[in-house]
C-alpha cells in the first residue's frame, strides 16, 4: 500500500472517531435513521472527495456508471468486501486499495450510504435497501442442493439426467469444466440456441437467474452441480460470479453478427466476395490468444472492413468477438467488456 493510501485511511479514521455521534439523524416519527451523508463525511470523503470526484488513485463515484447501475450487487460487494487492483473507471485506470466496510459499518450504515452515492453530486439511481446488503453479507441462507431442488430440478431433474428437453448437468463437461467461468455465465445470464452435450444437441432457453438468486446462492448451486451425482469438480466461489459481470452473451453476439457482419464475412464465417471479404472461420487473427489485434480491427476496421466503434458499444464489441471467436470451430477465449475497453 503506498504512503498517499495509508494516510488516507488513516485520516477516514480518525474522522470517523471524531463524528460518530453525528452520524445518526432523528426521523419525524423519532426513530434514528443512518445518515448516509454522514457517513460518506466520516468515512469515505477523504479519499472519494466531499464531491465525489476522487483524484489520484481513488476513482470518481459522481458520474460513475458502476456506481448507478441498475444492477447493484457489485457495488453493495464492492463496499462490503472491499476491492483492489486495476480498475476501468471512465475510460481511466486506477489501481489502489478499497478497504472493506462490513465489520466497521452494519447493513442500515452501508445501504445509507450507497443510497446518497447513488443520488448525490449528479447521480440519480434508485435506493439500495438494508435488506439487499443484509443478503449479500449473508451469504447462503439455502444450500446448493436445496436451491437446485427448490430451482433447477424441474427441468434438470433430481440427479441432474436431463431429459430430452433439457441437457443433463450430470456427466456433462461444460459442468465440470476446470475454467467454470462460461457454466457461471450461463446461470446468470441464461441462453437459448443450439447446445451439444456428449453428442445430443438441445435447443431451449434456460432462464437467467441474475436478479431472482444473490451472487453467494448462484456460487452455492453451482457449486452444488459440480460437485454432486458422478460430477467431481471444484467449487465456485460468490468472486467468481461477481466477476462474470455483464452479459457477454454467446447469442447477442450470434444475432449481431448475423445483422452486421455475416452480408460480408458469409453466415457461417466463411467470407465472400470471391476472397474480398476473409472467412472468419479458422482465421489466425481470430483464434489469437491475444484478442487485442482482432478487438483493434473491429473497433478502427481496414480499408473495406467498416469501423465499429460509435456504432457498437463495447460490450456489443465484446459479444459479437466472443461469438466469432467460438463459432464454426474457432477456438479463442471469450472477450469481456473490460478486454474491448483496453483496446484504443
Ligand atoms: C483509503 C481510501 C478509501 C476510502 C476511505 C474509501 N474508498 Fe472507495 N475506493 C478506494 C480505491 C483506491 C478504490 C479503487 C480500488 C481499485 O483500484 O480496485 C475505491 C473504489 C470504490 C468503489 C468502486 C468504484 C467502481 O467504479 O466500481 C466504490 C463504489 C467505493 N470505492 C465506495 C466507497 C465508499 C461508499 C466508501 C466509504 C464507506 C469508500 N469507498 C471509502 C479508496 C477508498
Ligand atoms: C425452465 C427450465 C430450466 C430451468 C428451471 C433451469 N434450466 Fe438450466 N437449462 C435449461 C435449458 C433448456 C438449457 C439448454 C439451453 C440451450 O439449449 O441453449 C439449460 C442449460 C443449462 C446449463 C448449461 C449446460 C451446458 O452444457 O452448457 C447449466 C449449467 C444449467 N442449465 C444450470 C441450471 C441451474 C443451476 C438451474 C437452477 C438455478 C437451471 N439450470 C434451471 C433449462 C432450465
Ligand atoms: C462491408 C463488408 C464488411 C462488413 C459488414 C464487416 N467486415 Fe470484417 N472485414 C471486411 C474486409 C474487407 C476485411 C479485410 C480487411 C483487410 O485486411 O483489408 C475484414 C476483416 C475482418 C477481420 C480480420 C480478419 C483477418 O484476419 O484479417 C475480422 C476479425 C472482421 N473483419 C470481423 C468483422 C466483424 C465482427 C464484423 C461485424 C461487426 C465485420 N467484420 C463486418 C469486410 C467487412
Amino acid at each position: 500500500m503506498s504512503r498517499y493510501v495509508t494516510a488516507a485511511l488513516a485520516c477516514a479514521f480518525i474522522a470517523a472517531g471524531a463524528s460518530t455521534l453525528h452520524l445518526f439523524a432523528r426521523s419525524p416519527a423519532g426513530a434514528a435513521v443512518p445518515d448516509g451523508k454522514g457517513i460518506f463525511a466520516a468515512k469515505c470523503a477523504a479519499c472519494h472527495q466531499a464531491n465525489g470526484a476522487g483524484g489520484g488513485p481513488f476513482p470518481p463515484l459522481a458520474g460513475n456508471a458502476d456506481v448507478t447501475a441498475s444492477d447493484t450487487s457489485t457495488l453493495i460487494l464492492t463496499v462490503l468486501n472491499g476491492r483492489s487492483g486495476p480498475i476501468l473507471v471512465n475510460g481511466k485506470t486506477f489501481s489502489g486499495a478499497m478497504p472493506a466496510w462490513k465489520d466497521q459499518l452494519s447493513s442500515d450504515d452501508i445501504a445509507a450510504v450507497l443510497t446518497y452515492i447513488r443520488s448525490a453530486w449528479t447521480n440519480k439511481a434508485a435506493v439500495v435497501t438494508t435488506e439487499q446488503v443484509a443478503a449479500a453479507r449473508n451469504p447462503t441462507a439455502l444450500s446448493g442442493g436445496q436451491i437446485f431442488a427448490a430451482k433447477c430440478a424441474a427441468c434438470h431433474q433430481s440427479s441432474g439426467q436431463g431429459t430430452s428437453a433439457f441437457p443433463p448437468l450430470n456427466g456433462n463437461p461444460h459442468v465440470s469444466a476446470a475454467d467454470p467461468k462460461e457454466m457461471i455465465a450461463t446461470i446468470v445470464n441464461g441462453r437459448s440456441g443450439a447446445l451439444a452435450v456428449n453428442g445430443t444437441t438441445y435447443n431451449g432457453k434456460m432462464p437467467a437467474w441474475k436478479g431472482q438468486l444473490s451472487h453467494a446462492d448462484i456460487a452455492a448451486v453451482a457449486t452444488y452441480i459440480r460437485s454432486a451425482w458422478t460430477n467431481k469438480a471444484p467449487g465456485v466461489t460468490e468472486q467468481q460470479v461477481a466477476a462474470s459481470g455483464p452479459a457477454v452473451l454467446s447469442t447477442v453476439g450470434a444475432s449481431i453478427y448475423s445483422s452486421k457482419c455475416a452480408a460480408c464475412h458469409g453466415a457461417a464465417g466463411q467470407g465472400g466476395g470471391h476472397g474480398t471479404f476473409p472467412a472468419l472461420a479458422g482465421d489466425s487473427l481470430v483464434n489469437n490468444s491475444d484478442a487485442s489485434g482482432m478487438i483493434g480491427l473491429i473497433e478502427h476496421g481496414r480499408s473495406m472492413m467498416p469501423s465499429w466503434k460509435g456504432q457498437l458499444s463495447a460490450g456489443d464489441i465484446a459479444a459479437v468477438a466472443t461469438f466469432v471467436r467460438s463459432a464454426w470451430g474457432n477456438k479463442g477465449a471469450a472477450v469481456s467488456e473490460q478486454d474491448v475497453s483496453a483496446v484504443k
